[in-house]
């Protein structure tokens, strides 16, 4: 069987660097024909001397420089900025597109590959939620595969195999509750950039690890779950469970309730997107129930965490609201991190451009980019 041929976007963070670990792990089934970094140009050099692409791309020229400049890389073709993301997203070679670049960032090159025909497997959420109709459509239209990585769409994905999505009565999402779990306002008030990057059960890139710590993750997630499965948002529901084992659960029109269950690592996800349609042997350890739990639930406390609520009040508006509620928190998030607003500044300023925004109920592609950039002028002079 020949190797099934994959270009990644996002190739330097958490989720690039794992789905790497997952090709050398499966060594011969896969070849990486074209990567795509930000500006961690060491990490890109060395992965091209490991995995030989044909292409890559960084964020401009001034890191295509210093990309250059690394031993080993001749007959690398080296592509810059945002059309080089798209460059490497289209790659005339590569059978599976792979996203994992942070971000609404990845709209576009997202777009870019299903209308190449491409399958495409992505952990990028934030499309989703800011485009997620426009998404459907071109993946109805362009027919690829279309497979989600983020455990908890993972999840669901795989417990639906097989099933008819009429039998389909709630989805439920799990959620860890991030490291503040039961604190109150005044704590969080409080919260450093550097308490909320130690994420209790996940470790993942800056922007998702803040985004959990609010629990505004769980609400992208329930946007890209009404999207993936086409379930209205009203019949999607967010469980915390702490230990992260359960990653959702589907309960049919029966009764019967399905979930899906592992350690919390992100290189099974990635491994059954990868392989998909087939279950390959990994070498990680098996889940031992007896040690594993107790596996407890807890209802989210919308109150201190009011990201959640957001994100519903969002998903229920629907039109560019999504979008404006994606990229208000993008902003928030990252000035969050500069230290320049506090922790429970991120769902006022989210929540004031919600407010603040003037929507559109059936947008074009250009009405969301409209919104998006809107929003984040928005919430920068917040
Ligand atoms: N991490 C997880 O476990 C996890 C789980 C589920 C879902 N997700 C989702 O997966 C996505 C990726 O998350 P992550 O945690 O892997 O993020 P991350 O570690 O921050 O990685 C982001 C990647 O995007 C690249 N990038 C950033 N800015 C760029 C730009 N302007 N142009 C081109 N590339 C750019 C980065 O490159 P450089 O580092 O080279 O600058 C890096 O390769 C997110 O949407 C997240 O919600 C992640």
């Amino acid at each position: 069987m020949r190797p099934k041929r994959l270009a990644l976007l996002g190739s330097t963070g958490s989720i690039g660097t794992q789905v790497l670990q997952v090709v050398a792990e499966l060594a011969g089934r896969f070849e990486v024909v074209g990567l795509s970094a930000g500006r961690n140009v060491a990490r890109l050099a060395e992965q091209c001397r490991t995995f030989h692409p044909q292409a890559v791309s960084v964020v401009d020229e001034e890191h295509a420089e210093a990309l250059r400049r690394e031993p080993g890389l001749e007959g690398v073709a080296i592509h810059t900025g945002e059309a080089g993301l798209r460059t490497i997203a289209t790659w005339p070679d590569a059978d599976l597109v792979v996203v994992g670049v942070t971000g609404a960032l990845g709209l576009q090159p997202l777009l870019a590959a299903l209308e190449a025909g491409k399958d495409v497997a992505t952990a990028n959420k934030e499309p989703l939620v800011a485009a997620g109709e426009l998404i459907m459509r071109r993946v109805r239209a362009h027919g690829g595969q279309f497979l989600p990585i983020d455990s908890e769409h993972s999840a669901i994905f795989q417990v639906l195999r097989g099933e008819d999505r009429a039998n389909v009565r709630r989805l439920l999402l799990t959620a860890s509750g991030g490291p503040f779990r039961g604190w109150t306002k005044e704590q969080l008030a409080r919260v450093t950039p550097a308490q909320a990057l130690a994420h209790p059960t996940w470790k993942m890139g800056p922007k998702i690890t803040i985004d959990s710590a609010t629990l505004m993750n769980k609400g992208l997630e329930v946007m890209e779950a009404r999207w993936l499965f086409d379930v209205p948002v009203d019949r999607i529901e967010v469980v915390i469970h702490p230990q992260s084992i359960i990653h959702s659960l589907v309960e049919f029109v029966d009764g019967s309730v399905l979930a899906q269950m592992d350690y919390p690592d992100m290189r099974t996800p990635i491994q059954f997107a990868l392989t998909f349609p087939e279950r390959c042997p990994s070498r990680r350890r098996s889940l031992e129930l007896t040690t594993a739990g107790p596996l407890t639930f807890e209802r989210p406390d919308v109150e201190n965490f009011p990201c959640l609520g957001l994100a519903y009040e969002a998903a229920r508006a629907g039109g560019t609201w999504p979008a404006v509620l994606n990229a208000a928190n993008e902003v928030a998030v990252q000035r969050f991190l500069e230290g320049e607003i506090g922790f429970l500044d991120i769902p006022q300023a989210v929540g004031a451009a919600l407010d603040r925004h003037d929507g559109q109920s059936e947008p074009t592609l250009e009405h969301i980019l409209a919104a998006d950039a809107w929003a984040r002028a928005e919430v920068r002079s917040w």
